[in-house]
């Protein structure tokens, strides 16, 4: 049997690198003050119908939504705003003492998507949301934020891309024009742009199969139809992305896939050669009416997610090797019937120590064991013989400088744990 397509199974020798990542990405939390929140992996599908959008490609095409025994409608999580928001109100969190309230949070999403190198049916995000804070300073923390996740691994080739989709009145404004705009050739549109230009025209502007339409390139930018508040915010969160030395362009037909930003919207890249056709590592940006649509208080927002399989692929793209330590501190070789419940008591103390250790279950000849040893990267072997035994000793040899030395069983714990 194989395991469903766009899914896929993470082995030793990979899992180490998704624990390092991860491991960084909690740090990495820790320092911008983002506590982690885990929300459940399905939620009832009316809470992505609001939250992500009636009219978004998720909600409309990928969803993995079944009836349960009890005939709810479930979700599989697309993505993680819409159930971090639902908790934010669900607990009150608004009437926290601190806020803005801070969460990241880190688990696998599912999308019905078509698979391909970096899109997956199951994915693993990290994400951030920050609640209660309309400062253009907390929306330049967010974009800092995901630009350092990637940056402190040593990623290099990374372009950060800024819009902004203004507020209510500019969204409004501006939906007007795409209306106008499209209206016309509305006929040359796809079925789905026909439906969106009715109930969401700016969706028109992220679709695939119309891209290259001529009426996409001349389309009216939101940029045109800020009013004086949102292009004001959008100055001040340059500014302090500026202040910051982070790097941007603007692109004015950046309007990403779910329905809920406003304001602040933005994307990051990879421009290293040989990435792929998917270049997008990441998304976020800022949804003042998300917390009301789902039944709270009047409270602005601002977040981002990254996947942590596009992650791992810029790091393959950029040729960069994590430091992951995959070495085992002692491997104990016991020859001779009488050593060997010895030798399992010698290794369960070590273990109970703290020392990373293992042992022989394969009744392997003592070469063969000397050999494990090594393919498991042992820093020491600690060899004990029937002599040994008899002696109360065991023969300590460091695998680096091959050096070896006696030790008396009693001191071998505090030994051990000197040299390693
Ligand atoms: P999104 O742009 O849909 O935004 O996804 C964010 C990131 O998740 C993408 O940039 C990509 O790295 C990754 N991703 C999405 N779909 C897949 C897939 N099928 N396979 C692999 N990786 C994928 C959101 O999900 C928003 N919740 C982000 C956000 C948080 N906005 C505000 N707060």
């Amino acid at each position: 049997m194989k395991g469903p397509r766009g899914t896929q199974d993470l082995l030793p020798g990979v899992t180490e690198k998704w624990q390092y990542v991860e491991e960084k990405l909690k740090g990495l939390s820790k320092n911008y003050n983002y506590q982690e929140i885990r929300t459940p992996i399905f939620e009832h599908t009316e809470l992505f119908q609001r939250g992500v959008g009636d009219t978004t490609d998720i909600v409309q095409k990928e969803m993995y939504t079944f009836t349960d025994k009890g005939d709810r409608s479930i979700t599989l999580r697309p993505e993680g705003t819409a159930s971090v928001v639902r908790s934010f109100v669900q607990h009150k969190l608004f009437g926290s003492p601190n806020q803005p309230v801070k969460l990241f949070y880190i688990g696998p999403m599912f999308r019905y998507e078509r698979p391909q190198q970096g899109r997956m049916r199951q994915f693993v995000q990290y994400g951030v949301e920050a609640l209660g804070s309309e400062d253009p300073a907390i929306d330049a923390e967010v974009i800092a934020l995901a630009m350092s996740a990637y940056r402190e691994l040593g990623l290099k080739s990374l372009k950060l891309v800024l819009n902004s989709l203004g507020d209510n009145e500019s969204r409004n404004n501006h939906r007007k024009a795409l209306i106008d705009h499209f209206s016309p050739v509305k006929d040359e549109l796809c079925s789905d742009c026909q439906t969106r230009l009715e109930k969401n025209p700016l969706r028109i502007l992220d679709c695939k199969k119309d891209r290259d339409h001529e009426a996409m390139a001349t389309a009216p930018s939101i940029l045109e139809f800020l009013n004086d508040y949102s292009r004001d915010y959008f100055d001040q969160v340059k500014a302090y992305l500026d202040a910051m030395e982070i790097p941007y362009v603007i692109d004015k037909n950046l309007v990403r896939g779910l329905d809920y930003y406003n304001h602040t919207a933005f994307e990051i890249m990879s421009d290293a050669a040989g990435f792929g056709a998917i270049t997008t590592l990441s998304g976020g940006g800022r949804y003042n009416g998300l917390v009301q649509e789902l039944g709270g208080p009047e409270t602005p927002g601002i977040g981002f997610a990254l996947s942590i399989e596009r992650l791992l692929m810029a790091l393959d793209a950029e040729n960069i090797e994590l430091p992951i330590d995959q070495s085992l501190d002692c491997y104990v070789i016991a020859f001779g019937d009488e050593t060997k419940v010895k030798a399992a008591s010698i290794l369960q103390k070590l273990r109970e120590a703290g020392v990373q250790a293992d042992k022989d279950y394969q009744d392997k000849k003592m070469k063969a064991q000397f050999r494990a040893a090594d393919r498991l990267k042992a820093r020491f072997v600690l060899v004990l013989g029937e002599e040994e035994l008899e002696n109360n000793i065991i023969a300590v040899k460091n695998m680096e400088t091959g050096d070896q030395e006696n030790i008396g069983l009693n001191e071998l714990i505090s030994y051990i744990k000197g040299i390693i």
